[in-house]
């Protein structure tokens, strides 16, 4: 029997922006919101991000149409076809990759800036063994003091981000945000600190 997650994806993927009013919008949207709280974040543009489970791409385009380098990847073979499509009608360049973020193995790049779970990815994870495995590979993407930022309602999650080495573990609500989901943020432990 194959993924149920992965099968439900892969049937949605050429309806799934049927989901937003208006998705061209929402793509922006999301990344006028999404963009600067990562831009103040980082202190800084032109990001390496990747996207652990961008779908067909409602974040992953806009990011990069602000100017960050994207990489793509979601469990949805379907998905990620049409996330190419969608970045090659927008003259965008965007390696997009078919991967499970409880193995990332398969995708050589590593020492991103930011990793990016957005719009309730993790709750796909049904078990506490899962999400640890998927935060694990999360932070084995990550160079040190870079971000994992995720759209999701999940309190355990902190505690799962903690024992993996991550360290300022904030949650953002809509009304902080201005985002429509609680957001995650947690640091991959910070850059040696150096004394004199
Ligand atoms: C609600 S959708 C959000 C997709 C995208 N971020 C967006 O907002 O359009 C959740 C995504 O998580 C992906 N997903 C679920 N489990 C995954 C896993 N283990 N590894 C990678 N992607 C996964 C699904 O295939 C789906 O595309």
């Amino acid at each position: 029997m194959g993924d149920p997650t992965r099968t439900f994806y892969d049937e949605l993927a050429e309806s799934y922006h049927l989901i937003f009013q208006d998705w061209t919008r929402s793509i922006q949207w999301h990344a006028s919101v999404l963009g600067p709280l990562i831009e103040r974040e980082m202190r800084t543009g032109g990001l390496r991000i990747l996207d652990c489970a961008c779908g067909i791409g409602t974040q992953t385009l806009g990011l990069a149409q602000r100017g960050h380098a994207l990489v793509g990847v979601d469990v949805s073979e379907a998905a990620i076809a049409r996330a190419r499509r969608e970045a090659h009608q927008r003259n965008l360049s965007i390696q997009f990759e078919v991967s499970d973020m409880r193995d990332l193995s398969s995708l050589p790049e590593a020492g991103f800036d930011l990793v990016l779970a957005a719009d309730n990815a993790l709750p796909h994870l049904l078990n506490e063994q899962d999400l640890a495995r998927a935060v694990q590979q999360i932070a084995g993407k990550l160079r040190p003091g870079g971000l994992f930022l995720a759209s999701i309602r999940d309190e355990e999650l902190t505690v799962i981000l903690q024992q993996a080495g991550f360290v300022e573990v904030r949650w953002l609500m809509p009304a902080d945000s201005g985002f429509y989901q609680p957001l995650v943020l947690a640091r991959y432990r910070m850059a040696e600190q150096t004394t004199s």
